[in-house]
């Protein structure tokens, strides 16, 4: 980046269609079609902008156009859809029943668009992008994904979750017929899990192992954690002040940092602590805030604001559903390692350490042999 800035210097030195067209930005979007196994990317200043300008345009030039909208989606798609002055009908989220009711009631000929996430950023829920891609497919509609909470996170090559749900034939560079192939358009940011401005770089796994680390350990804890597959970790307080209190408390008391998420973004009485891993995140687990969180100066401030709150369901489905994850111990390669470990005795956290610093040593034993 350093390199590049001193060469050719920053700014685009004009709007694209005039003088802003460069290689650089041509690059960018070659890589970034490639990723999504796409014919072509266009690049925008945010995925707010992409998502607002996209749907603006497509429901406002496709006459008659009806955009289903999952009624979780960000506000980014929502302005794209009051932009574009089409009809628009919600559908519950991540319902796809109530989606094919809707889609059936629509006439054949009418153009549509199904909009959705793959990670809901506020309760870590993934859409179900297959039965989406059949309803799609069935009644003739456009997909259109935000996979911003997955570019970088997901897939053996960090395209999402679309990508992720055929790892192995991704791996092996066989694209066509995925499910990541059947959506017509994904969107995604540059400025979460991909890159900063102008960088868009491969993503590392570590992050998956420490997530899971710390959903084992808050749920040991009785930490009332919002099941969900993904990296998104939602801790229910559902009181807006109590919230806000913790969410100070973590971090004047503790130096950690973790949002508290009220009304409007999720509704009344289910405010929450959101706690997502680390853009990069270091070799040790145990050294991590994220670690730290687990300890019980933190674990008492998450258990204060619960007396008398929601708790998390205790029963059997839910604690399985909290223990899913889209990421399985195969596909990080750790399902051997991690049995050892857990038959040895270690905890969640000492797992992830483990693991890692098995991994540091195998590459400096390789590293030392290759030198
Ligand atoms: C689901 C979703 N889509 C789009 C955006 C907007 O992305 P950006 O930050 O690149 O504008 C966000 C922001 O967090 C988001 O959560």
């Amino acid at each position: 980046m350093h390199e590049t800035l001193e060469e050719y210097g920053a700014g685009a030195g004009g709007t694209r269609n005039i003088s802003g067209h460069n290689r650089h930005a041509v690059e960018l979007e070659s890589t970034l079609a490639r990723l999504h196994s796409k014919e072509a990317a266009l690049v925008f200043s945010s995925c707010y902008v992409a998502n607002d300008a996209t749907l603006a345009t497509l429901g406002s030039k496709l006459p008659d156009c009806v955009i289903l909208s999952d009624s979780l989606n960000h506000a980014s798609m929502i302005q794209g859809i009051r932009h574009s002055g089409t009809k628009k009908i919600v559908f519950k989220h991540n319902d796809v029943q109530d989606l094919e009711a809707k889609l059936a009631a629509l006439p054949l000929h009418v153009p549509k668009i199904i909009a959705f996430e793959s990670v809901y950023s506020m309760c870590g829920s993934i859409g179900p992008i297959e039965a989406i891609c059949d309803l799609a497919d069935k009644y003739g509609a456009i997909t259109f994904l935000d996979e911003v909470h997955a570019v970088g996170m997901y897939g053996p090559n960090g395209a999402g979750v679309a990508e992720h749900l055929d790892f192995e034939a991704h791996k092996r560079g066989q694209w066509q017929g995925t499910i990541m192939d059947r959506i017509d358009i994904i969107t995604g940011t540059l400025g979460k899990a991909y890159g900063c401005v102008g960088g868009y770089i491969a993503g590392s796994n570590k992050f998956q192992l420490h997530t899971r680390a710390v959903k084992d350990a808050l749920d040991a804890r009785d930490i009332p954690v919002i099941p969900n597959p993904s990296h998104i970790i939602p801790i229910l307080v559902g009181d807006a002040e109590l919230a806000k209190r913790a969410s100070d408390m973590l971090l004047e008391d503790y130096n950690i940092y973790v949002q508290s998420i009220n009304y409007p973004t999720v509704p009344v009485g289910q405010e929450r602590l959101r706690v997502t891993p680390p853009r990069a995140t270091p070799r040790s687990f145990a050294t991590t805030s994220y670690a730290r969180l687990t300890s019980s100066g933190p674990v008492s401030v998450l258990s204060a604001p619960r007396t008398g709150r929601p708790r998390a369901a205790s029963s059997a489905s839910a604690k399985r559903a909290r223990r899913s994850s889209l990421w399985t111990e195969q596909q990080l390669g750790i399902e051997e390692v991690s049995r050892e470990l857990k038959e040895e005795g270690k905890g969640p956290g000492e797992v992830v350490d483990a693991i890692l610093q098995k991994e540091a040593s195998t590459k400096a034993a390789s590293s030392t042999s290759s030198a």
